[in-house]
């Protein structure tokens, strides 16, 4: 029996690249680690060339290790041989677009900044193909999370309730709204496939996010059981409250740490990716996905601590963790009512 489960996966990445936009005598460099996965470098090659475009590859020495495991965390430094590597820095300034199928990713390194700089697009790819396939974005998912974002950038506070107790005020007074949509179609722009989400940075927030059984830990892959909670002052987590593993588990990270901005409130927002599977992190081999489904999925509520660009922190002491059955309001328009989407005009 031939395989012919590249042949699918052609399909699919041709259609991604039309979503971005890639088109007849664009520059595309297709950016890998060793450790990359190689059916996803040559279903990109090919449909590029399906599409027309010039398209190069470009293999770099593999991500170094950080102070976390630097494989599909998105937490992690990325590929560090870019940064002292001028050549390789300047082939992905000079593209219209770098496809990146590195395992980590640039998230929050500063090479990602002299990249997009330069206006070149970025696509970040790194979970399973099915995972892809099941969440390949439509070009209605931008204007969707667009609207999301424009609550945010118009709103005053960010409020966040649940049946568990969480009850988080955050002030969204210059907080940076942005948005992940699963499509890299403008100059400049960064995104993440598959990812829908509107999200914003505060620099403060008052209040306590109870985390219950069920919820997610990330970069960790792991479902809650017992409940825990945090006590924010001033976007710094000063307490943390509960009797079971989960608590201990959130206090020695942070003393393990040993690092002060690791404690602070990191981006906050909600997902509106309609197709994500929670218990899709639960099917797979840990290494091999990144949790996107659980970042993305449609009524979440999604914080994260560690890094703020806009408040000059850059710790890789980062953790995404996604929240359901929680009720997110901008100034008093509800977007997610009890864990359920409410979509924004
Ligand atoms: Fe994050």
């Amino acid at each position: 029996m031939p395989n012919l489960a590249p042949m699918d996966l052609v399909e699919l990445f041709r259609k991604e690249l039309e979503l971005c936009k890639v088109t007849a005598g664009e520059s595309l460099v297709i950016l890998a680690e060793p450790a990359s996965r190689s059916e996803y470098v040559e279903a990109a090659f090919a449909a590029a060339l399906a599409l027309k475009a010039h398209v190069i590859q470009a293999t770099l020495p593999g991500g170094s290790p950080v102070p976390l495991p630097s494989s599909r965390t998105g937490s992690g430094a990325g590929l560090t041989s870019l940064d002292d590597n001028p050549l390789a820095l300047s082939l992905l300034q000079g593209a219209d677009m770098v496809l990146d199928l590195t395992n980590e990713g640039f998230i929050h390194t500063e090479s990602l900044g002299k990249i997009l700089g330069a206006n070149t697009r970025m696509l970040f790819v790194a979970d399973p193909p099915e995972v892809l396939a099941r969440n390949l974005p439509t070009a209605e998912d931008k204007d969707r999370v667009r609207a999301g974002a424009a609550l945010l950038k118009a709103g005053r506070e960010l409020r966040v309730t649940s049946p568990h107790g969480t009850d988080l005020a955050a002030d969204l007074t210059d907080a940076h709204p942005g948005f992940q949509c699963g499509i890299a179609d403008d100059p400049g722009r960064w995104d993440h496939w598959p990812s829908t989400m509107v999200l914003g940075w505060p620099k403060t927030s008052e209040g306590q996010i109870v985390i219950a059984p069920g919820d997610i830990l990330l970069p960790f892959k792991t479902y809650v059981r017992d409940e825990v909670t945090l006590i924010i002052e001033k976007g710094r987590i000063n307490e943390i409250k509960g009797t079971g593993g989960d608590a201990r588990l959130l206090e020695r990270f942070f003393a393990d740490a040993d690092d002060e901005e690791a404690r602070f409130l990191s981006h906050m927002g909600w997902g509106l990716m309609k197709n994500a599977d929670w218990f899709a992190m639960a099917l797979y081999d840990r290494e091999s996905l990144m949790g996107m489904d659980a970042r993305g999925l449609a009524g979440n509520f999604l914080f994260s601590t560690g890094p703020h660009p806009f408040m000059d922190r850059h710790t890789y002491n980062h953790l995404d963790i996604p929240l359901r059955g929680c009720t997110v309001a901008v100034d008093g328009h509800t977007v997610v009512d009890d864990g359920v989407l409410v979509e924004t005009d």
